[in-house]
C-alpha cells in the first residue's frame, strides 16, 4: 500500500493534480490514484471559456459539473482554471472582445463564477498574461489596454469575494536570457498591481520543468520567490511536470532524472513559506500534454508521478517526501 502524498491535513500544504472527468470516469486506477494522493484537483480543460461556451448559444458545463460533483463527494478542493486565457478564448468571444466592451468579459465571469463559484477556493483569473517584455499582446490587451489584468481581478473579486485570486504563468525556473526577462516582467506586473491596490491574493507558478534547459539554481529561483512573497502574495505551484530530453536512456535512468529534477525544484520551493501547495499537470503519463502525438511505450514522456499503467515512479516519492518534509 502506497503512503498517501497528501499531508495537507497535518502540514498545511496541499497536493493536487489536473484531471479531466472523462479520464477519471473511464479509468478506475487513475481515479483511485487521485483519491489516494490528492486533496485538490484542477480541471485541465472543462472550465475554460472554449470548453464552456464553444459558441454564443451553446453553454456546455456538463463535464465541469461532473468534476465538481466528484470533488464534493470526495472532499477535494478545486482550483478554478482559468477565467481568462488567450489560448482558450473561442473565436466568437475574441471577435466580441475586439469591440472593447467589458461586458463580454463580465458576462463570462458571471456565467462561470455563478455556476461554480461556491466550490472554488482559488481562481486562476488571468492565465499567461506576460511575455519577456511585459504584458503579452493578447486580444484582451489590444481591446482593453494594459488595465485589463486589473479589471479582471476587480471583476472577479466582486463576483467571488471569498475566493483567492491568482495570476498564473510559466517559464520562471531556469537560467537563460528569456526566463531572466520573464521573471523580471512578472515581478514588474505584480508590483504595479500591488501599487494600485488591485485585488490579488497570489500567483501560480506553472513549473513545466525541462531537462533540456540546464541546471535549476537556488540562486536564481529563491530570490524570485522571496520577491513575490515580499509583496504579500501566496504562491501555488500549479502545473508541475517534467519534459524529458533524452529518451534513449534506460527507463530507470530516465525516471531517476525526472525525480531528481522535481526534488531539486521542491527543495528550493518548499523552503519558501509563502508556497501553499503543489499541483501536477496530470498524474499519469498516459494523460499528459507533453506527449508527442501518437507516442507509445518507451516514446512516452515520463514526466508525471505515475507511468501510463498507473505504477508509481520515483517522481511520486520525490513529491511525497518533499511535501511531508515541508
Ligand atoms: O474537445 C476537443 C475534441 O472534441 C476533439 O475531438 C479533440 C481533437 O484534437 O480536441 C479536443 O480538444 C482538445 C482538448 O485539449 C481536449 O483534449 C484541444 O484540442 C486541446 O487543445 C486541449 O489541450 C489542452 C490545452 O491546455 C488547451 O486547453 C491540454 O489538454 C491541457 O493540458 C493544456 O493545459 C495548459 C494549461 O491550461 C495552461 N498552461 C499550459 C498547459 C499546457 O498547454
Amino acid at each position: 500500500m502506497l503512503t498517501p502524498i497528501d499531508r495537507s491535513r497535518t502540514a498545511g500544504r496541499y497536493f493536487g493534480a489536473a484531471v479531466r472527468f472523462d479520464q477519471i470516469a473511464g479509468n478506475e486506477r487513475l481515479r483511485d490514484a487521485v483519491l489516494r494522493d490528492c486533496s485538490s484537483i484542477t480541471p485541465e480543460i472543462h472550465m475554460k471559456w472554449d470548453a464552456l461556451r464553444p459558441s454564443p448559444d451553446r453553454w456546455t458545463p456538463g463535464p465541469a459539473d461532473d468534476l465538481i460533483a466528484f470533488a464534493r463527494q470526495n472532499g477535494l478542493k478545486v482550483r478554478g482554471h482559468a477565467l481568462i486565457w488567450e489560448q482558450s478564448t473561442p473565436a466568437w468571444a475574441k471577435a466580441a472582445i475586439a469591440g472593447a466592451d467589458w461586458a463580454v468579459v463580465r458576462q463570462h465571469f458571471e456565467g462561470v463564477i455563478g455556476r461554480f463559484g461556491d466550490d472554488i477556493l482559488e481562481w486562476d483569473v488571468v492565465n499567461e498574461p506576460i511575455d519577456a517584455h511585459g504584458l503579452r499582446e493578447t486580444t484582451f490587451f489590444k481591446a482593453y489596454g494594459p488595465d485589463y489584468v486589473a479589471r479582471a481581478l476587480t471583476t472577479a473579486r466582486e463576483l467571488a469575494p471569498r475566493a483567492k485570486l491568482v495570476i498564473n504563468d510559466y517559464s520562471f525556473e531556469y537560467d537563460n536570457p528569456v526566463e531572466d526577462a520573464r521573471r523580471a516582467s512578472f515581478l514588474r506586473l505584480l508590483r504595479e498591481l500591488r501599487r494600485a491596490d488591485v485585488p490579488l491574493d497570489g500567483v501560480g507558478l506553472q513549473a513545466h520543468l525541462d531537462l533540456g534547459k540546464g541546471a535549476l539554481r537556488r540562486e536564481t529561483l529563491a530570490p524570485f520567490l522571496t520577491a513575490i512573497a515580499d509583496l504579500g502574495l501566496e504562491i501555488s505551484v500549479t502545473e508541475l511536470d517534467v519534459r524529458e530530453h533524452d529518451l534513449s536512456l534506460s527507463l530507470a535512468e530516465r525516471d531517476r532524472r525526472v525525480a531528481e529534477e522535481v526534488s531539486r525544484y521542491l527543495d528550493i520551493v518548499m523552503d519558501q513559506p509563502a508556497v501553499t501547495g503543489v499541483t501536477t499537470w496530470g498524474l499519469s503519463d498516459s494523460h499528459s500534454w507533453l506527449q508527442p502525438s501518437g507516442a507509445r511505450g518507451a516514446n512516452l514522456n515520463r514526466g508525471l508521478p505515475y507511468d501510463a499503467a498507473l505504477a508509481p515512479k520515483p517522481m511520486r516519492e520525490a513529491l511525497r517526501s518533499r511535501l511531508a518534509a515541508a
